[in-house]
């Protein structure tokens, strides 16, 4: 007889673990219509049970990043409440709050991509979100 290398390991596991992983329960030998058929595949025993399980003794899970979390504005475009940290480019912004604003350079050199922020003029492709409030018009 040849095996495949697949033939015997699964030769091999069969013989290492008899009683569990590849016998049907005698409650599944029953089927009826009421019955359900244990799916559990018990090839390791109970060796990874708790492979992946939280640790206790590293105590309460804190946010990960920013200690007291990041630094959000309050930020409407065209009078529509969008979710923006300060610092974060404009374009980003506008390119989430899917408001289309049109570029060309992208360097701040056209003036393709002028907006209103705060009342004054600022270009979408160099500028970032202020802190506290903001308010963005598009033209
Ligand atoms: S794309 Fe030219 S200034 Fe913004």
């Amino acid at each position: 007889m040849v095996a495949t290398p697949k033939l015997a390991v699964i030769l091999v596991m069969m013989m290492a673990y008899p009683s569990s992983a590849f016998q049907a329960s005698s409650s599944s030998t029953k089927n009826t219509m009421n019955t359900r058929i244990p799916t559990q595949i018990d090839l390791f025993g109970n060796a990874m049970k708790n492979a992946f399980s939280n640790d206790d003794s590293l105590g309460k899970r804190e946010d990960a990043g920013l200690k007291k979390g990041p630094n959000v504005s309050d930020v409407t475009v065209n009078g529509t409440p969008v979710k923006a940290v300060a610092g974060q480019k404009v374009s980003q912004v506008m390119a989430a709050a899917r408001v289309k604003i049109n570029y060309s350079c992208k360097k701040g050199d056209c003036g393709t991509c002028e907006l209103l922020m705060n009342g004054r003029n600022e270009k979408a492709c160099t500028s970032v979100i202020p802190r506290g409030k903001c308010t963005i018009q598009t033209y």
